[in-house]
């Protein structure tokens, strides 16, 4: 008997090395409720998420990544979830206008630390959560909108980097953040390989999954399942893309397509309703 397999299961995948940055958890925990995913009546282990941190830290370093590292700041819990930093592209750093009042602190915090690496920050004029809704597939941006970043974002992302802008509604509450229903696969995007995502459908609007279907008739679909233990959240070289081990399904899919999915367990950080890639800023200089 022979087994079928999709046809890009023997296509050569090749690893892209990213910069990123991370900010180490020290002062994590779970002190109040801005997605449902947070229960500040229940404990959280600070140790424990340093602990889970560190083995992020450690699979980017074996994966060769070059990781640079901001320092957290007390009384900012979520800091830790570095995506949310900015966005960052061509040497520009659009800084974040965080949407609730505990977070705002660090728009300012992450701009800072882009000024003194040498980015060229842009302040941002829109309420937007940087990578948490832009998320850069190939040449396009993918733009997220309905619980954090403003529609306006959208537009001034496209002034700013005078790139093609996507915008995608998100209409679950529990995906509050793009990058909690889209993974990107591909960080570049070539003739014979076009950037593809993984997506979870239920988590957009009719049109917005039009247009998903449209530009990515290849897309893993992922389950619910899958999305429940933000399975999605996740980090790609185009070769190995670091996963919530729990997200089982989309990690068999992952590797039926010919990729190298490495399975992490951040429990503590995901009760404050983010995942790897939460806790993941690309730097693109
Ligand atoms: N507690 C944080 C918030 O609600 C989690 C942020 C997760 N980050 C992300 N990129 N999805 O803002």
């Amino acid at each position: 008997m022979t087994l079928l397999q999709p046809a890009d299961a023997t296509l050569d995948r090749t690893p892209v090395k990213r910069t990123v940055l991370m900010c180490r958890p020290d002062y994590f925990t779970v002190s109040y409720r801005i997605n449902p995913w947070m229960h500040p009546e229940d404990p959280t282990d600070t140790s424990l998420a340093v602990r889970q941190w560190e083995q992020l830290h450690r699979i980017y370093t074996d994966l060769g990544f070059d990781i640079e590292l901001i320092d957290p700041l007390p009384g900012l819990p979520d800091m830790v979830y570095a995506a949310n930093g900015g966005f960052v592209l061509d040497g520009i750093a659009y800084g974040a206008s965080f949407t609730y009042e505990q977070r705002q602190p660090e728009g300012p915090a992450y701009m800072t630390w882009f000024r003194e690496h040498g980015f060229d920050v842009r302040e941002p004029e829109n309420i937007n959560e940087g990578e948490g809704d832009f998320l850069l597939v190939g040449e396009r941006i993918l733009a997220g909108t309905g619980f954090r970043s403003a529609s306006h974002s959208h537009e001034e992302v496209e002034r700013i980097f005078g790139r093609e802008v996507v915008t995608l509604g998100l209409i679950n509450p529990s995906f509050y953040h793009l990058d909690t229903a889209i993974a990107v696969l591909d960080p570049v995007s070539t003739d014979a390989a076009p950037a593809n995502i993984a997506y979870l459908e239920s988590a957009f609007d009719e049109p917005s999954l039009e247009k998903l279907r449209t530009l990515y008739p290849d897309a893993i679909l992922v389950s619910e399942d899958d999305a429940a233990v933000l399975g999605l959240n996740s980090f790609s070289d185009g070769y190995n893309i670091v996963i919530a081990a729990r997200a089982k399904d989309f990690e068999r899919q992952l590797r039926e397509r010919g990729y190298n999915p490495i399975g992490i367990d951040l429990s503590e950080l995901l009760l404050g309703g983010g995942g790897v890639k939460c806790c993941t800023l690309e730097l693109r200089r």
